[in-house]
């Protein structure tokens, strides 16, 4: 039998005529002389009927079948004569006159509905059972409908798409590699790319201009629920470009993407916020601008407080800044903000103090050394009684990352969200290094390639600081998400291999892994610049998904294993043999 529409998809114009659908049994309910299937397909559900009366043979199929099992059925379309209002094909149903099982299934490892209670390994154990459930359905159409404008538009205006190669050095974007030996060459390792961009780059000096890719990266780092091991982006890369052009480009994708995948109009150009103000007032360099209780400083108000922890860190040169909750009084307890309190220590903070506004003015712990502040602090701070304020002391990073992670944690629990609302902004003007706490050392906060602020070139000169200098780099963010970031790229080699020396490599070091860059820079490289969106991570926002991995057909789990096919495994010593390695203490089983 040929199929002759998705199940999901007939329609009451088809009413009266004959249609052949294939799908599986979503639900089957017997009443005797009457059998009722669900049939699903990716497209949705349909009404199958079969009455032993009138189609016997159809009906012991039916009759035989099972959750989960695959049929084709041939029938009549039809009006229902009770309208279901919850499915797309609701209005009409096919009353079946042959039917065949085309495969049998196991009973299923979990019912395969929305709302499903097995544990995430045992869904990605059996991943194409789970992505039979209609949400999971949904996340992956979108991403392919995603992805579909993605190309549509890059290709409507002057990019190629070009591949860049998998096996590669070491590209750093400030995670761990995974790594590939060579049989060819023993004790030699070809890494796995964190990104395409030093090709990207080199595709410029080829003349390309512009370019995109969608691509695979690798990075072996702490997962989270917004990131994996192996991830995609959405890889742009423009000759002659200054930051605007390349923000444009960009505004111009997430407005078709919206249109078109999500349905919503995005007013274009999305607000622009520094850096710092970003730091400043909200915590984070991906500030969450769908709520406000912004962060406000108090340092010069509490200076000479008796509150000696206030008026010490001020004395220090550190920060006194603080949150207001918005009627939050009632809502937190004493026990509630001590928990937050053992939580921010994990940022460095000592501790938090708190106030509530009553009539009689503060009221809490150590309100007794601030009662003397209170009209000075209200003011600055708009605190009304019925509010709770928090405050941090501390340097300027234990002070931004403490308070940014309250005023999000607190707006959750508030419900201060609108969830249905999608705030872009872009973060400029970044600091161009940064330091690393757990390396020691100062990184970049981008990547090495990137151009500095042309005012700021001259921090990079002996005798000056070069850690004060901003980058023309910029990150996009999605409701407190970070979902791209790019640069305009260095294209002078001399100021290349200085900010190699800013970031400590030696001069030789620079030249063993970065050679072939600075010697593209000295034969022909226009002034460039790019960037890359997280597919996944920009998908899992549009979908309101929970977590990465929805969106990502076969994700590995929490633990950087991929349960399905139990990844990563053991190898034989043959094969160890023939890459010239041994491994010094071996697992027995492999990763579940
Ligand atoms: P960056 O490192 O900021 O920039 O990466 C770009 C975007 O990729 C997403 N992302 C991730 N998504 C899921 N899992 C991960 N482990 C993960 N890591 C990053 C984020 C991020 O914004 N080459 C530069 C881009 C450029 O300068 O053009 C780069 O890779 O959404
Ligand atoms: P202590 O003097 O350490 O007993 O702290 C007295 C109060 O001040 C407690 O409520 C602490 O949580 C709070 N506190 C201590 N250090 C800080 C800090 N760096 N920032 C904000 N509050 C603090």
């Amino acid at each position: 039998m040929k199929r002759t529409n998705y199940a999901g998809r007939t329609s009451e114009e088809q009413i009266g005529q004959e249609v052949v659908v294939k799908g599986w049994v979503a639900k089957r309910r017997n009443l005797g002389g009457l059998i009722f299937i669900d049939l699903w397909d990716r497209e949705g559900i349909v009404q199958l009927v079969f009455n032993e009366e009138e189609d016997q043979a159809a009906f012991e199929v039916a009759n035989q079948a099972r959750n989960q099992y695959i049929l084709e059925a041939r029938g009549l379309v039809r009006a229902r004569a009770e309208v279901n209002p919850d499915i797309a094909t609701g209005k009409i149903e096919i009353e079946v006159k042959e039917a065949n099982i085309l495969a049998k299934s196991q009973t299923p490892p979990f019912e395969v509905q929305d709302d499903v209670d097995a544990s995430e390994d045992l869904r990605l154990k059996y991943r194409y059972v789970d992505l039979r459930r209609p949400k999971m359905m949904n996340y992956l159409k979108l991403r392919s409908k995603v992805t579909s404008v993605v190309h549509n538009y890059f290709d409507n205006n002057d990019f190629m798409d070009i591949e860049t190669p998998e096996l590669t050095r070491s590209t750093p974007e400030g995670a761990r590699d995974y790594i590939v030996p060579s049989r060819v060459y023993p004790g030699h390792f070809y890494a796995l790319p964190q990104s395409p961009q030093l090709f990207k780059q080199l595709l410029m000096a080829a003349g390309v201009d512009k370019y995109y890719q969608i691509a695979k990266c690798f990075r072996d780092e702490d997962l989270r629920g917004d990131r994996q091991p192996e991830f995609t982006q959405i890889d742009t890369e423009m000759s002659f470009a200054e930051p605007e052009e390349i923000q444009e480009m960009a505004e111009g994708l997430i407005k078709r993407v919206m249109k078109e995948a999500v349905g919503v109009d995005v007013p274009t150009p999305f607000p622009r916020m520094q850096w710092q103000e970003a730091m400043d007032k909200y915590g984070s360099d991906k500030p969450d601008t769908r709520f406000d209780m912004l962060i406000q400083d108090v340092s010069d108000l509490v200076k000479d407080s008796s509150f000696k922890v206030f008026s010490a860190t001020v004395e220090a040169g550190n920060f006194v800044r603080a949150i207001v909750v918005s009627g939050g009084a009632d809502k937190y307890s004493r026990k509630d903000i001590t928990k937050k309190e053992d939580y921010i220590k994990r940022y460095g903070a000592k501790g938090l103090a708190w106030v509530k506004v009553t009539e009689e003015g503060y009221n809490g712990p150590v309100a007794k050394f601030l009662n003397d502040d209170a009209s000075a602090l209200n003011e600055r701070l708009d605190a009304k009684v019925g509010d709770l304020i928090l405050f941090v002391a501390g340097s300027f990073h234990v002070v931004c990352d403490s308070l940014g992670y309250l005023r999000e944690s607190i707006a959750a629990e508030m419900e201060l969200i609108d969830e249905d609302k999608f705030n872009y902004l872009w973060v400029v003007n970044w600091p161009m290094f940064e330091y690393d706490e757990g390396f020691g050392k100062w990184i970049a906060a981008h990547h090495p390639f990137t151009m500095l602020n042309e005012d700021d070139l001259h921090y990079l000169e002996e005798g000056e600081d070069p850690h004060k200098a901003h980058a023309q780099s910029y990150d996009i963010v999605l409701n407190g998400n970070e979902i791209g970031g790019g640069s305009i790229r260095i294209h002078d080699p001399e100021v290349q291999e200085k900010v190699f020396k800013a970031l400590g490599y030696t001069k030789e070091t620079a030249q063993s892994r970065f050679g072939f860059l600075i010697k593209a820079l000295e034969n022909g490289m226009p002034p460039e610049g790019g960037m890359a969106f997280g597919l996944d991570r920009w998908v899992m926002l549009l979908a309101h998904a929970d977590s990465i991995r929805d969106v990502i057909a076969f994700p590995k789990n929490s633990k950087a294993v991929e349960p399905l096919t139990a990844a990563p495994g053991t190898v034989d010593d043959e094969q160890l043999d023939v890459l010239h390695l041994t491994i010094q203490e071996k697992g027995t089983d492999d990763a579940e």
